[in-house]
């Protein structure tokens, strides 16, 4: 197993009612907050009116930045930053999704910025300060409550792109799981497929030695396949909110890349996709991975798809034919897509995209290296 290191500073409030905490877990770190939050739903399910209630009781002025959109924007980041400046904020606190979390913690970097925040994004600027940040999650998906990645888009050159800095792991999060009752089956379907991205980009790894991590891994994706389907069908039914939210943080804290080497080439490809064609993240991934699986099934040397199968959906499913098989029926049975077609989406980017990624990363993947060609062909085999 490869040597690690491993620190998880965030301070997870998990259950229901945990808001109760925020009003005196904010005032730590002062009296200013910029609250950060995205198109409206927090005002519907009346998140917003705890939130609010909280940080007066501690009398804890904020400023509100909405309208943050799904695959969120730089120019909401700028006007973030431009607010946070001009009050001063002792801390970023973010009410909403991966996308709201992330626009918080470019925020709290980049008021630290000496040019263009997105220098950041490009390597250019490295990231050494960031204002505290804390979040009320309201959907499992990104893992950005308990992480030190936040990913924006370029919106006016197409490029989605991450940051990533210990400087914004999130100080403190809520996850009250009540707060996803409200969250669409679409976006559910979209939160799993993501959670379940996050655990195969780390699973599928060439170093067979991790065999703790290994074992979580295969346990937060039984989750997915068990209590995906019960959150899809009744948003209020609490275990599977309770479990999936859970989840969601676990797949990406850092803990199931312990001891291993990870992946991290479909994320690279889905960032394209969603950076020209607005996808929903989540949603880039039920197309994906089957076209992957199936191009990069012969790198197998562990037969990890097979013993996948055999864990996640029993022994039917014990091959690599038979286990994409019965993930693409899991995924359609979320109503999820497993074509780029069925999103109106054509080969004439393809190119584009892969000179883009070969661009900016170059070579990608562990499980198999992926160059130019490679990453042409899956996208083809996604259509
Ligand atoms: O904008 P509002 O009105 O809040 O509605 C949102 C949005 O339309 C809605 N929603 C969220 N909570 C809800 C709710 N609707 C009803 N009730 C609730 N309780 O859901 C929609 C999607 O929200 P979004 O924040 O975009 O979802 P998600 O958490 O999936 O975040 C996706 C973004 O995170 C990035 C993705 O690339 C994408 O931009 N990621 C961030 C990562 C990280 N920071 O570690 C890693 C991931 O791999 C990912 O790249
Ligand atoms: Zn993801």
């Amino acid at each position: 197993m490869k040597s690690f290191i491993y620190h998880q500073p965030t301070r997870l409030f998990f259950g229901r009612g945990q808001i109760k905490h925020l009003g005196k877990e904010a005032a730590k770190y002062g009296e200013k907050a910029l609250l950060v939050y995205g198109g409206g739903s927090i005002k519907k399910n009346m998140i917003f009116d705890a939130v609010v209630r909280e940080l007066e009781k501690y009398g804890i002025e904020y400023k509100e930045l909405g309208e943050v959109s799904p695959n969120p924007v730089l120019q909401r980041v700028k006007e973030g930053i431009r607010l946070a400046r001009e009050q001063k904020s002792d801390l970023v606190l973010a009410v909403g999704g991966g996308s709201v979390l992330d626009t918080a913690k470019a925020i709290a970097a980049g008021v630290f910025a000496t040019g263009d925040v997105w220098s950041m994004f490009t390597g250019q600027e490295p990231i050494t300060r960031a204002l505290p940040i804390g979040t009320v999650l309201t959907i499992a998906a990104t893992g950005s409550e308990a992480n030190a990645h936040a990913v924006i888009t370029y919106e006016t050159e197409a490029k989605k792109c991450a940051i990533h800095s210990e400087m914004i792991i999130p100080r403190f999060s809520i996850m009250d799981p009540e707060y996803t009752f409200t969250v669409s089956p679409r976006q559910t379907a979209a939160g799993v497929a993501d959670i379940m991205a996050h655990l195969f980009e780390q699973y599928f790894s060439p170093d067979p030695d991790a065999v703790v991590t290994d074992y979580l891994t295969e346990a937060l994706l039984k989750i997915c396949v068990e209590m995906g389907p019960q959150a899809h069908k009744e948003g209020e039914n609490m275990k599977a909110r309770a479990n999936l939210m859970w989840a969601s943080t676990l797949a990406l804290n850092g803990l199931m890349s312990l001891g291993k080497r990870t992946d991290w080439a479909l994320h690279k490809l889905s960032h394209e996709l969603s950076a020209r064609y607005d996808m929903i993240h989540g949603e880039t991934f039920s197309i994906l991975y089957p076209a992957w699986m199936r191009y990069v099934a012969d790198a197998d040397a562990l037969n990890r798809f097979a013993h996948l199968g055999k864990v996640l959906f029993g022994e039917k499913a014990n091959s690599s034919s038979a286990f994409i098989e019965h993930l693409e029926t899991f995924y359609q049975s979320l109503g999820l897509p497993l074509h780029l077609s069925e999103r109106g989406i054509g080969p004439d980017r393809f190119e584009e995209m892969a000179s883009n990624i070969i661009d900016l990363y170059g070579l990608i993947g562990i499980f198999k290296r992926l160059d130019y060609h490679d990453i042409v062909r899956i996208f083809q085999m996604a259509l």
